[in-house]
């Protein structure tokens, strides 16, 4: 078999390896088959031993030819094997964005919270700083400082959950204002949300547990017109333009004098509807000007300071705010009701 024929053959054989090579692995041991160290054109270049000295030449020329268009052919099956490596790891990795898929359940804010957070927007926009405090306190905190005298029905273990004689579950926000007092020099301006505790039978208005959000103002010449313009401001805020209060006479131990507050009903904006019994007022919280008994007894003078204070309780602004018939709904965790206020 003469040269020429003898590469045609290497040629021929390699071609069809070529086109069954898959991967980088069978290329590289094809290469090594054709032009490796034992490879058969290697075998050919050797042979060429046996050849005269003037054929020679023109055998090295051809199988030189063949090397070069082999090397190409190789290279050329590198790169094919690549570009498709690299679309079928494309292909593996692609996703699909519009697939259809489960969504995780995402909850949502209690009533009670989205109240809250809209209330503590509302105050720290006017200059309020929210103070938190035990939900555990001292009897002296929660009664003797709030001029709650000893006797007072308030007290009664009906009312109140004791945990000792000097320990009870305090049974409303106002606590806070003696340990604020105490601890802070005037000019002061608070509130303190939170959860309070009373031993009351569970039914549509009242729970063992609920939310206050105290608040607490001292400085000089504050005067009780302040506590009715941060509360219209309030009652905007939350309720919209046009929500103002009234406030009644009332009587707190604390507060002296002591008002019942009102809001307009923001079901009817005060004409009278079921909500408010046909009366166009709410009442939502007390206040008053804090007690001069009180001021003394937490170390402030109150020749020179007086100031207003606050308590709102929240569920009951809740259950107005989102219509809420019935105070146990906002505790019995059903998230087909807890779902609906996103
Ligand atoms: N502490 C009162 C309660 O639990 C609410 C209250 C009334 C708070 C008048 C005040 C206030 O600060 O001035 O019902």
């Amino acid at each position: 078999m003469g040269m020429k024929e003898r590469i045609a053959e290497i040629h021929e054989a390699m071609l069809r390896e070529l086109a069954g090579t898959d991967e980088m692995k069978s290329l590289e041991a094809l290469r090594v088959k054709v032009l490796g160290k034992k490879g058969d054109l290697t075998a050919l270049l050797r042979s060429m031993g046996q050849l005269s000295p003037e054929e020679r030449p023109a055998a090295g020329a051809l199988i030189n030819e063949e090397r070069e268009r082999i090397t190409a052919l190789l290279e050329e099956r590198a790169q094919t094997l690549k570009e498709m490596a690299r679309k079928e790891a494309l292909k593996r990795e692609t996703i699909d964005v519009t697939e259809p898929v489960t969504m995780p359940a995402i909850g949502s804010e209690h009533p009670v919270t989205l109240v809250m957070n809209e209330m503590i927007d509302c105050f720290t926009g006017m200059g309020f700083e929210v103070v938190e405090g035990p939900e555990v306190e001292l009897d002296h905190y929660n009664f003797e400082l709030m001029n709650i005298p000893k006797n007072h029905p308030a007290r009664d273990a009906q009312d109140t959950f004791y945990v000792d004689d000097n320990i009870v579950l305090r049974t409303h926000t106002s606590p806070m204002q003696a340990r604020t007092m105490l601890t802070r020099k005037p000019p002061i301006r608070v509130i303190c949300p939170g959860r309070v505790f009373r031993a009351d039978e569970v039914d549509a208005t009242h729970s063992p547990v609920f939310h206050q959000m105290e608040g607490l103002v001292i400085d000089k010449d504050v005067t009780m017109a302040d506590l009715r313009g941060t509360l219209n401001a309030f009652a905007e805020y939350v309720y919209g333009k046009g929500i103002t209060t009234r406030f009644r006479p009332s009587f707190f131990p604390f507060t002296e004098p002591s008002t019942e507050v009102d809001l307009t009903c923001a079901a009817c904006h005060g004409k009278g509807c079921r909500v408010c019994k046909g009366t166009g007022w709410i009442e939502v919280l007390g206040g008053g000007m804090v007690n001069p008994k009180v001021l003394e007894m937490c170390g402030i003078d109150s020749s020179v300071y007086s100031g207003f204070a606050f308590g709102i309780g929240l569920e009951r602004i809740a259950m107005q705010r989102y219509g809420i018939p019935d105070m146990r709904l906002m505790y019995e965790g059903d998230v087909r009701f807890l779902g609906q206020f996103r």
